[in-house]
């Protein structure tokens, strides 16, 4: 008994000293292997300045490559640096936005711009910590600036990195439960090859979205697929495993478009709701149904020719926006303006960051 006992003291400890650290090494160099020969060419791969690398980074939070790769253009165009960004103006930085959506993305780039010129002299700090308390900049961005530019060794957790993870060590725990981010940031930094902690992190993000994709990953091709334990055991359709989501929220919005020959009337919208700092219609909110009475404009709506015009649904992560629209044309529409409106001529209307519904409505009209 004592023997036997003793030999599986022996055994254990060997896994854990000699086979698991030799198994981490051994994916560490595939996955970075393959990165190597596969990654796309992105215009900031390769590159080590921390502006342009959190600049695509918050970029990539938001949408896809593809679509987020003419954002980050128009960015390192109008802003080729720290300094340029915290120059402009709220308004400008919202209008190279337009179209990302969640606009507290752009207003927290503008703030920690702003930060980094007045506080840092300029230039990123480096450290993990330091990064976090710049505005908008959470685990995942500080890791990823701290490693990609600086070559500290954490790393990063993405959805994809989760997903990866999950399978390679058929790991059941929820990726959305509390807890889940510890767990498996524990799980990343053990297997992240700290001497190449910007190309791994990279690779395993790479990885997710090309190979270890949410339906039909490609684990053919896989350079990792002799570890993973959820191809062995058949379980990447159900790997990982994410709890359901919040329940999501109905809004009815009434947009007035109000105009005349050359202009229209917007608002700019307050803090405290969605798309703030973002310029809308006159709008009416209810609990569902028709619009019976416009408070906010003095217009009585029952004597003007009104065409409801158009009805869309919009959604957002949490909320559903049942949003109809009313045109409404007058001969001069300056005399409406009060409160917060504001007079906008059409050829204006460029200067002015929009959200996307607003931005397609007027784009069918042929206003912009
Ligand atoms: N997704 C977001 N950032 C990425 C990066 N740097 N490499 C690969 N995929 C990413």
């Amino acid at each position: 008994m004592q023997i036997y006992i003793i030999n599986l003291y022996i055994n254990s400890l060997f896994l854990l000293i000699v086979l698991k650290p030799l198994i981490i090494k051994n994916i560490q160099t595939e996955i970075l292997r393959w990165f190597r020969a596969e990654k796309r060419d992105f215009l900031w791969r390769g590159q080590k300045d921390a502006y342009k690398i959190w600049l695509s980074e918050i970029i990539l939070q938001q949408t896809r490559v593809a679509q987020g790769m003419p954002y980050y253009l128009k960015f390192i165009s109008a802003f080729p640096d720290v300094e340029a960004l915290a120059k402009a103006s709220e308004q400008e930085v919202l209008k190279l936005w337009q179209g990302l959506g969640y606009y507290s993305r752009a207003r927290n780039l503008h703030t920690a711009a702003k930060d980094i010129v007045e506080n840092y002299n300029a230039s990123f700090p480096e450290e993990f910590e330091e990064l976090k308390k710049l505005k908008g900049v959470g685990n995942y961005t500080a890791a990823a600036i701290a490693s990609i530019s600086y070559n500290k060794p954490v790393a990063v957790l993405d959805g994809n990195v989760y997903r990866v993870l999950s399978r390679l060590y058929e790991d059941e725990i929820p990726i959305n439960e509390n807890g889940a981010e510890k767990h498996y940031s524990i799980l990343a930094n053990s297997l992240l090859d700290k001497k190449n902690p910007g190309d791994f992190n990279e690779a395993m993000m790479e990885l997710g979205a090309m190979i270890c994709t949410p339906q039909n990953p490609k684990c053919e091709e896989c350079p990792i697929n002799r570890f993973c334990k959820a191809k062995e055991n058949n379980l990447t359709e159900i790997l990982p495993i994410k709890l359901k989501k919040l329940k999501v929220r109905t809004r009815y919005l009434h947009y007035l478009f109000i105009h005349d020959a050359k202009n229209l009337i917007l608002k700019k919208r307050e803090a405290g709701d969605i798309w703030q700092g973002l310029y809308d219609f006159p709008l009416e909110e209810n609990e569902g149904g028709k619009v019976k009475i416009f408070q906010s404009l003095d217009l009585d709506l029952t004597t003007l020719k009104k065409n409801n015009l158009k009805k869309i649904t919009h959604k957002l992560t949490h909320q559903t926006l049942e949003i109809s629209f009313y045109k409404i044309e007058l001969k001069s529409i300056r005399e409406q303006i009060k409160g917060d409106y504001i007079f906008v001529p059409f050829t204006k209307l460029k200067d002015y960051p929009l959200p996307k519904p607003i931005e397609n409505f007027l784009k069918d009209f042929a206003v912009l």
